[in-house]
């Protein structure tokens, strides 16, 4: 079976993990936590430029979820989302007691609409959460100026987008996923980052119970035992193990582009046909490949499972879920939503595999 995606692990992840259970003898957060922060920060200052504060958390979805309360945002405000998106990003802003409000997106890239963001802010809107789909980072600018003219703050959801040239502005929070099968994995994991240090400061604090500067103790090898609670935690730090994978896995980030970007190009331009539909989007760090297939899109994945290739439908529109159904149509994200099949994507595959998944692909359609 061709996976749809997978870990790339290697030795270098085997004797980090086994260096904290040995060595280290603590395997909450402490030294390899901190130190993963610091080569966060340089890899992230790297590839873009300005300075950005930034704070590890145990999943995406907790980054994502801190972001929000630490904006200030709960009961009584409303958050924009992209319904084309990952359940994670809805129940981030719901667990805040805001209201999740779903958007449409645009079908040649899965990306937001923002038409349809304008047409749905109210006087409670307080932030636009963008999606990275598939990691791209196409429509950045424009969310960035759309925020800001609307008085918005931005709360970007780049769990796709690890090893894109972020840029860092004071209204925009960006939050990555670092799961098992991201850009680069911990295990399970998370990074929330922003030019708003204020802001990064406070989700310090509430990934570790609310404890007030708890993050600078562990950074001494310590913890507070004499401190003040202002307000509801979580406790959602990153564990010493989860960051010693994250360190190795981060040494290799860019071999992991290449490959990444050498089968989404294999992909672009050796499928064709006029059933597919590539999408439009800036494919420098990809997590998954979609794309829409103008038939009937259950059956055509059906087929390519026979032929051992696993696929994705990377995702059902949130807004027809129960929990968050609206009393509005997103004709964008319900059409994307029958017809997107996301192709196999990880760094383990083979020439041969990719191949052959373009092979299939192609006699599939003529099915
Ligand atoms: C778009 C999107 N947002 C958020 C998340 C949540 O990340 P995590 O699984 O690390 O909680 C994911 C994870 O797959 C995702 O794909």
């Amino acid at each position: 079976m061709i996976k749809l995606s997978q870990a790339c692990l290697g030795p270098e992840e085997e004797a980090a993990v086994v260096n904290v259970l040995r060595h280290d003898g603590y395997l909450g957060m402490g030294k390899e936590t901190i130190a993963f922060e610091k080569e966060l920060e340089t890899f992230l200052k790297d590839a873009s430029s300005g300075s950005v504060s930034l704070c590890c958390c145990h999943t995406g979805t907790a980054a994502l979820h801190l972001a929000t309360q630490a904006l200030g945002i709960g009961p009584g405000d409303e958050v924009l989302i992209p319904s084309m998106t990952y359940i994670a990003s809805f129940q981030a802003v719901s667990a805040t007691g805001a209201k999740a409000v779903a958007v449409d997106i645009d079908p040649n890239s899965g990306a937001i609409d923002l038409s349809s963001a304008k047409s749905l802010m109210t006087s409670k809107t307080k932030a636009i959460m963008p999606v990275l789909y598939a990691g791209s980072m196409h429509m950045a600018n424009d969310v960035y100026a759309f925020a800001k003219d609307n008085g918005l703050y931005v709360i970007e959801d780049a769990a796709h987008g690890f090893g894109q040239p972020f840029s860092f502005h004071d209204h925009v929070v960006t939050c990555i996923s670092f799961d098992s099968i991201k850009n680069i994995t911990c295990g399970e994991g998370g990074v929330v980052f922003s030019k708003n240090t204020r802001i990064v400061e406070k989700i310090k604090d509430l990934r570790l119970l609310g404890v007030e500067k708890d993050s600078d103790q562990r950074a001494k090898g310590g913890r507070s035992w004499d401190f003040d609670v202002k307000e509801q935690g979580w406790r959602y730090h990153m564990s010493n193990i989860n960051a010693a994978i994250g360190r190795a896995q981060l040494k290799k980030i860019h071999l992991f582009l290449k490959r990444r970007t050498y089968i989404v190009s294999r992909y672009l331009n050796e499928i064709s046909h006029p059933m597919i539909q590539m999408l439009a989007i800036d494919w420098r760090a990809p997590h998954i490949f979609p794309m829409l297939f103008l038939g009937n899109r259950d059956k055509f994945r059906q087929d390519l499972l026979k032929e051992g290739i696993e696929t994705g439908a990377h995702y059902k529109a949130n807004h027809l879920l129960s929990f968050y159904r609206t009393p509005y149509d997103l004709k964008g994200a319900e059409f994307f939503s029958e017809h997107v099949v996301s192709l196999p994507l990880h760094v383990n595959l083979t020439d041969e595999d990719v191949s052959t998944v373009i092979a299939t692909v192609q006699k599939m359609c003529l099915n």
